[in-house]
């Protein structure tokens, strides 16, 4: 099997992250608005790569201390082998460095592979968010995963 390699994703990567997204979802964030939030200093980034090919990424964006997780996703051809699971591990290490407070995101109430990763890595369902999503219409979960005690 080939050599994945997890590291953090610069700014040069927004089209491909974009292209990736593409595959992933049904609305997929621009290149533009891709390279808006990579050069966000507050921004952590990880890409899975297949030698020079972006074939996973995670973002997250920290508020003081909270962080909002904005996508993760994995090229279809590259699923179920532990690659999400890795960039999740390399982000959360991230946001421990970084003395955040909590983790947060949404996602769709159907996604079942998302949400069993999630609360494998210790997140929690905090809320629902009603009609979230279009196309298809659908709830979101709020999932957080706590490191310290905080009022919500
Ligand atoms: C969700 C997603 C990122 C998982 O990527 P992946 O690299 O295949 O996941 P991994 O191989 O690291 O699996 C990690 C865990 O996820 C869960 N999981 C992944 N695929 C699953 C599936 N098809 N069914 C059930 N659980 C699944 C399992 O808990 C798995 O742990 P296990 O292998 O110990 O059982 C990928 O399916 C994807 O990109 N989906 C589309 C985009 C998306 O939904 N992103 C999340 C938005 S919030």
């Amino acid at each position: 099997m080939e050599q994945i390699e997890i590291r953090p994703m610069a700014a040069d990567m927004a089209q491909a992250a974009s292209h990736l997204e593409g595959l992933c979802f049904h609305t997929p964030t621009s290149p533009t608005m891709m390279w808006e939030e990579l050069t966000k200093p507050e921004g952590i980034y990880f890409g899975a790569f297949d030698d020079k090919t972006l074939v996973g990424y995670v973002g997250m964006q920290s508020v003081l201390d909270e962080g909002y997780i904005m996508n993760l996703c994995v090229h279809p051809d590259y699923r179920r082998r532990g690659l999400a699971r890795e960039l999740m591990d390399a982000l959360l290490k991230g946001a421990e460095a970084a003395k955040l407070a909590f983790v947060t995101l949404e996602v769709r109430e159907s996604n079942i592979p998302a949400i069993s990763l999630y609360k494998s890595l210790s997140f929690e369902e905090v809320g629902l968010r009603k009609n979230y999503y279009q196309n298809p219409t659908e709830h979101a979960l709020l999932l957080t995963r706590f490191y310290k005690k905080v009022n919500l």
